[in-house]
């Protein structure tokens, strides 16, 4: 979540789609409707078999030999060919990760006037808005979005920090604390999956950078027709989504060109690789694309951190993934730059990742 675009941006009329919702259209504003190539299917019907892989974290941490060593080959399985993986047993107390989606929820919940207190200026990505609209003519997501960076302080603006719910500012601080842990301690075995020490990332990324994102996808007339959120990868190292309880499935992943939904397991959380690690593991380990779908009676809700390196630090490829089979495939640069050139796009598939590729025109 880094800095505001210098140029200036002309977004026009945005609708809020909880609005929409409340009243009760029976058609959809145009800006929402999608090109026939963009719309969802919502028939598919997919067997668990291909449900995105499952990380038991009490094994990976305090499992035996066997375990340990078994659940870091998943591991690496999932983010060779997912990018994307379930953790259970994360280790984190479920009143922290439950507080968390009260307060997002009845933030949402408030009145229109009440969230615009904390609005999201056009073209930047923190507060209570549609981030990622450039245009005019843009496409919009049939979602609501609220956004705040987190750590390291400096990129908090504590104006958009609500005081309503009470006690939001507080559950987030906790919140973010855990699921930041977390991430640390997914770095690390994903460093050793990579055959890397440990500490690795850690080391490189010095005070890392960590925002959060809640979307709220109200009820949709006509699902086949909108997305709720537009097909993008993420500029994390590492994303962490935690879905609300009752909210439908939303989630997509695409997979051999097919877009998979995903299916929530209770108290798991969604993990997935952003495009840092890839660039850094040379492409070995994914940033996949996804994207949200809507549901035509059921609400969504889904609480989503984006855990990076400081903005301060030059990366690219490993040195130790790099060899004659996998020639360098990505420049060096500064991961600020690389923040700033994501924010000041709008969501198109992988395309911001283009920024670092040295065959921009190389299929992927
Ligand atoms: C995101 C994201 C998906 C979802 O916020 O980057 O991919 O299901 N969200 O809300
Ligand atoms: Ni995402």
């Amino acid at each position: 979540m880094a800095p505001v675009p210098s140029f200036p941006v002309k977004v026009g009329h945005i609708d809020d789609v909880q609005e929409l919702n409340k009243a009760k259209l029976i058609t959809v504003p145009e800006r929402f409707v999608r090109d026939m190539a963009d719309r969802p299917k919502l028939t598919a019907n997919i067997s668990s078999s291909s449900d995105i892989p499952i990380i038991d974290l009490s094994k990976l941490m305090e499992g035996d030999k066997d375990e340990r060593f078994s659940e870091v080959m998943q591991l690496k399985t999932a983010c060779e060919e997912w990018g994307f993986f379930q953790v259970l047993n994360h280790g984190i107390d479920l009143n922290v990760l439950e507080n968390m989606e009260k307060v997002a929820k009845d933030f949402f919940m408030l009145p229109l006037h009440e969230k615009q207190k904390y609005p999201m200026a056009p073209g930047t990505v923190q507060g209570y808005g549609q981030a990622f609209v450039f245009s005019e003519n843009q496409k919009l997501d049939w979602c609501n979005m609220f956004a705040l960076g987190v750590e390291p302080p400096c990129i908090r603006n504590p104006k958009l920090w609500p005081s309503n719910p009470a006690n939001f500012r507080e559950i987030l601080e906790i919140y973010s604390r855990e699921i930041r842990e977390l991430c640390k301690i997914l770095l690390k075995y994903i460093a050793v999956s990579l055959g890397l020490k440990g500490e690795v990332f850690e080391e490189m990324f010095r005070v890392a950078v960590q925002a959060v994102r809640m979307n709220y996808y109200p009820p949709c007339s006509r699902p086949d027709l909108v997305l709720g959120l537009s097909p993008h990868s993420d500029g994390s190292a590492l994303t962490v989504l935690q879905h609300g309880k009752d909210s439908s499935v939303g989630l997509q992943i695409l997979k051999d060109q097919t877009w998979l939904p995903v299916q929530p397991i209770p108290n798991a959380l969604v993990i997935n690789i952003g495009d840092t690690l890839e660039v850094l593991t040379n492409g070995k380990y994914k940033s996949v694309e996804h994207r949200a779908v809507t549901h035509k009676e059921k609400d969504r809700l889904s609480i989503v951190t984006f855990y990076a390196p400081s903005y301060e630090i030059e990366l690219g490829p490993m040195p130790e993934l790099v060899d004659e089979k996998n020639p360098c495939r990505y420049r060096r640069y500064n991961h600020g730059e690389y923040s700033k050139h994501y924010v000041t796009n709008k969501l198109q598939g992988k395309r911001t990742l283009e920024f670092a590729k040295i065959q921009p025109n190389n299929s992927n």
